[in-house]
């Protein structure tokens, strides 16, 4: 009887009348709780859950890993969606994939009961080495905000609050809890923030996880620059900021957390223990105007997220269907990169070839154990090798020894564990290990017609090995359809137009991160003395030719480009740009092209990137089909970071229009003149 007069009471406050306004329910609620509810509520319990405070209804707040499918736990009681990882994703420069992905997991987190993913993971692709690159989407800010602003906005479509991780340069796993990345404004601006600036103004994503690394001396979880001048104050981020697992650990002070704006830490109380929040507070460390406005962000976010509403009224939610399995196959599909393909040796034709040699220490692995936080328990995974038999059965007949077969498959790649791809720990090695360049070598002497398929999250060095082989396939980690995607590929029932959002450099040397040791691993500081120089922005300015450059990917089709008009030769002010072309799929089969517009500065105050990319749309086309793509420019498109005024800044002169089909097979060129 009272348990019912205490539900009926709360259902009637103001906090709980759908029909008032959010900031309106967020007041009435922080009214009602005392300050030690307050405290309780801003710490996490085993390990994905916030505290409930029964008194006013509110529940526990959930939250689970992570970017390729939801981990409720590690041993995989609960089964979800394994989609491809998020280099691979990107690889398919389909933001429009990106999206629905967005929408099929915040699906699959509703469906376990939760209110929050733990993803996506938009740190920038810094240095190949790094243990969780194919976790991170790509190593270009602009590629990297749209396809950012596209995840959040699917996985929020369903009532469900993204986190984007994790603010800001963890860029490396080496000596992550204690590093500090000593980054400039001008790189932070124009490199490490676009992504995560994006997807606050553009998307706005309700949570934000700090890093566990310092930013130039202060640790992410207390950094009050970053949080509260930057991303509060300047982005106007209206959700909440979450640790990274027990990153307050390395911090200092309670009072340094709150006063940065950090409103919740994970999973457990480290600094936000309720005696020391106590503690601090009552010695005057901080204001209950600022603590207050932490905890109202925390229950803005629940609110949004339906936690007060009935279940009835939220988007309906699922997870392993049928649906979630064909789009984590299309995001392989479209994600699986076509590095080099010599004398058209793919696709095979399974009318004409009678023996394929199937082998390689990867062709019969699952990778479902991301290494780490991207951990998946899929309800099953189609291995490589699984894929192909499938495809070829009754067809063709799957050997092992490459010298009796027609061509062979050879499968090699990377693990998700320590030294590979991994959280925690960078590569080892920025090479296949020394067996497998040995079995590369070994499988093309019995047999030339070799085909190389490397499962990896990231780039390896193939300089050993790439001129005697044919063809090399970028699998990366595909996902629970990998296998069934990876034959669609080798047999041609999917043309191939995958391209890389990373470059894939010829020796580790070449990368604009591995100049000294101090500019990696470092030690207690790393320094990004490249700046803005990162991925092909380095490459391309110091004109060191990559094994193969970002924006790359082969097709079984050809795409002529042609007649670009640029709306002016001159424009002023912020006055849009308008630029058109003309594609035309010139080959026989139907494919997919990504056309890539760059922007040069030909004369600037500063030193700029040689190519900057501005642009890029995904277009599908039959034979001898012809499309107009269209571009927008803008001033902002033109712009750099001034450190010297502390602001974004276009200056006056010639600016080169390139487009292409990678940054470094540029097709048509024109020119502007932005007159300021
Ligand atoms: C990782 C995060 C992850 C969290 C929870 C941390 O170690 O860095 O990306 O979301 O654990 O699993």
């Amino acid at each position: 009887m009272n348990k019912e007069k205490s539900e009926l009471d709360l259902s009637k406050l103001p906090f709980m009348d759908i029909n008032l306004d959010l900031e309106s329910r967020v007041e009435d609620l922080l009214e009602r709780l005392t300050l030690e509810e307050k405290f309780i509520l801003c710490s996490g319990r085993k390990w994905w859950y916030t505290k409930p405070i029964k008194r006013l209804g509110i529940r526990s707040f959930a939250m689970h890993d992570g970017p390729h499918g939801v981990r409720v736990d590690n041993e995989g009681k609960i089964k979800s969606t394994y989609f491809p990882s998020a280099i691979c994703r990107t690889a398919t420069w389909n933001l429009d994939l990106s999206e629905k992905f967005g929408v099929a997991i915040g699906q699959e987190i509703r469906e376990v009961g939760a209110h929050m993913l733990l993803a996506p993971g938009i740190n920038i692709h810094r240095t190949p080495m790094c243990g969780r690159t194919f976790e991170y989407q790509t190593e270009d800010p602009y590629l990297n905000k749209k396809s950012a602003v596209a995840v959040v906005r699917g996985v929020q479509s369903q009532r469900v609050a993204a986190c984007i991780k994790h603010f800001i340069c963890n860029n490396q796993e080496t000596n992550r809890f204690t590093v500090s990345s000593e980054v400039s404004e001008r790189a932070l601006q124009e490199i490490y923030y676009p992504a995560f600036k994006a997807a606050v103004q553009e998307a706005d994503a309700w949570s934000v996880m700090s890093c566990y690394n310092k930013l130039n001396g202060i640790y992410g979880a207390e950094n009050k620059h970053l949080l509260k001048e930057v991303l509060m104050n300047e982005w106007e981020f209206r959700g909440f900021v979450v640790t990274d697992w027990a990153a307050t650990r390395w911090g200092t002070t309670t009072e340094s957390c709150v006063n940065a704006g950090l409103t919740l830490e994970m999973p457990t109380a480290i600094k936000y223990d309720i005696s020391k929040m106590s503690k601090a507070y009552k010695a005057g460390k901080f204001t209950l105007e600022t603590f207050n406005e932490n905890v109202k962000r925390l229950l803005r976010v629940m609110f949004l997220v339906g936690l007060f509403d009935d279940e009835n009224t939220l988007p309906k939610c699922s997870r392993n269907t049928p649906e979630h399995q064909a789009l984590a196959r299309g995001i392989a599909e479209e994600g699986i990169v076509l590095l080099k393909n010599k004398g058209d040796l793919l696709p095979l034709d399974l009318e004409k070839v009678k023996k394929i040699a199937a082998i390689g220490p990867t062709a019969n692995k699952r990778t479902y154990l991301g290494g780490g936080s991207s951990s998946n328990f899929p309800p099953y995974e189609v291995k490589p090798i699984e894929g192909i038999k499938e495809k070829c059965k009754e067809q063709v007949e799957i050997i092992t020894t490459p010298s009796e077969a027609d061509l062979t498959l050879l499968f090699v790649g990377l693990r998700h564990k320590e030294g590979g791809d991994a959280e925690q720990w960078d590569k080892d090695l920025f090479s296949l290990p020394s067996s497998q360049i040995e079995l590369i070598n070994k499988t093309i002497e019995e047999n030339p017609n070799t085909i190389v398929i490397l499962t990896s999250g990231s780039p390896v060095s193939m300089v050993e090995w790439i001129d005697k082989v044919p063809a090399v396939v970028q699998a990366w980690y595909g996902g629970m359809e990998a296998g069934n995607a990876i034959a669609a590929i080798i047999f041609g029932d999917v043309n191939p137009s995958g391209k890389l959002p990373i470059t894939f450099p010829k020796k580790l040397s070449d990368s604009p991160a591995h100049a000294s040791e101090r500019t990696y691993p470092g030690s207690e500081k790393v320094f990004y003395e490249e700046g803005i120089f990162v991925g092909y922005r380095h490459f391309e300015t110091q004109n060191i030719e990559p094994l193969f450059p970002f924006g790359h990917g082969l097709s079984y089709t050809k795409f002529t480009y042609e007649s670009l008009e640029i709306g002016k030769d001159k424009v002023s002010g912020d006055e849009g740009l308008n630029i058109t072309l003309e594609i035309t799929n010139s080959g026989e089969v139907f494919g997919a092209e990504v056309v890539q517009l760059y922007i040069q500065d030909v004369e600037c105050s500063v030193e700029r990137p040689f190519k900057e990319l501005k642009g890029f749309e995904k277009v599908k086309l039959k034979p001898n089909e012809k499309k107009t793509i269209k571009f927008e420019l803008r001033k902002e498109d033109l712009s750099f970071f001034d450190e010297k005024d502390n602001c974004w800044k276009a200056e006056k002169g010639i600016f080169n229009i390139l487009i292409g089909s990678s940054s470094r097979d540029i097709r048509l060129q024109g020119e502007i003149e932005y007159l300021g």
